[in-house]
């Protein structure tokens, strides 16, 4: 695998492939091995023209456990704020002896540009490219559920006959889009909901079930997950809904609709969280939360990521 750009591209066998060495990497880690030697001696480097917290570490940590050497690059305090390009900025990592880039950027398709046009020698992992995709958070999700439903017999495990419900702002977020196409390859149910106006309208082409009143999503798809998105107010360029108050009584996880749930229903969230507003504290603090797992199996995924991309760069240069 030369690059992970996004879950749509990725072949049903290629996710399975990514869990199940996440798997490994979790086992290892279990067994006490702070420190795996298979990417000592290679350079990756974060490429964030995004604010993040969980992606840009849980990547570091990632590259440090496979004995990675680690350069963070922030944009907000580079010479990108000099006018310098993606090419030119590429270049300049590169010849610093980047191997692999981590890049997470406001433009959907950057990842893609990166990859496409060689500006890097190695292997790249799209970290979030604008509304398009995310692709590792798609695959943390997917590990979360498939360890929480069959724990110890997950291995090479797809999620057939699973029901996923997606909420809120489905339009701004590359973590719906990531997710409804990886979970449709791996023989899950995705259903999604929100308000009209911050549902694509091209959605109806997608492997995807509509909904937009979410008590009616929760009778009817019976999700096994529940995946509350953030509402993305920075990708706001218009006013999408009447107020934060409607919205959250329309489509927020509150504590009456987290009751009705089935105790075994799963509650997600990608985080950043807006509790009180898409999720509240009784549902995100619940034991059926998967919240914290979720950013603790974002390093096994990433690991697993990493390994990937860059050992099949080692491969051609061998
Ligand atoms: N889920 C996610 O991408 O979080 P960060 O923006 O903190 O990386």
């Amino acid at each position: 695998m030369k690059h992970l750009l996004s879950t749509k591209q990725l072949a049903q066998e290629e996710a399975i492939q990514i869990l199940d060495l996440a798997k490994v990497m979790a086992q290892t880690a279990e067994h006490g091995a702070k420190k795996l030697p298979a990417l000592r001696g290679q350079t990756v480097v974060n490429l964030f023209y995004e604010n993040s917290t969980r992606t840009r570490i849980s990547f570091e940590a990632a590259a440090k456990r496979l004995s990675a050497d680690v350069i963070n690059f922030s944009a907000s305090s580079s010479s990108v704020q000099k006018g310098e390009s993606l090419k030119d900025t590429a270049q300049t990592l590169t010849a610093l002896g980047a191997k692999g880039v981590v890049i997470r950027h406001p433009a959907s398709g950057a990842a893609e540009l990166l990859a496409k046009n060689n500006w890097i020698p190695g292997g790249v992992v799209n970290a979030g490219d604008g509304m398009n995709e995310h692709p590792t958070q798609a695959l943390l999700d997917a590990y979360t559920i498939r360890e929480r439903l069959f724990g110890p017999i997950a291995e090479s495990r797809d999620l057939n006959g699973i029901s996923v419900l997606i909420v809120g702002d489905i339009l701004h977020s590359r973590v719906a889009r990531s997710n409804i196409w990886l979970l449709h390859k791996l023989g899950a149910h995705v259903s999604v909901v929100g308000p009209p106006p911050l549902i694509p309208f091209g959605l109806k082409e997608w492997p995807v079930t509509v909904y937009y009143d979410f008590d009616e999503a929760l009778r009817e798809s019976k999700p096994d997950a529940v995946m509350m998105l953030r509402i993305q107010q920075e990708r706001m360029s218009a006013a999408f809904f009447p107020s934060l108050e409607e919205y959250s009584r329309g489509w927020g996880l509150n504590g009456d609709r987290f009751a009705t749930l089935p105790p075994q229903c799963l509650i997600m969230h990608p985080g950043p969280m807006n509790r009180g507003l898409e999720i509240s504290a009784v549902a995100a603090d619940s034991a059926q939360s998967t919240i914290v797992e979720q950013v603790k199996n974002g390093v096994f995924i990433r690991m697993s990521a990493l390994y990937l991309t860059m050992s099949a760069q080692s491969e051609q240069a061998v």
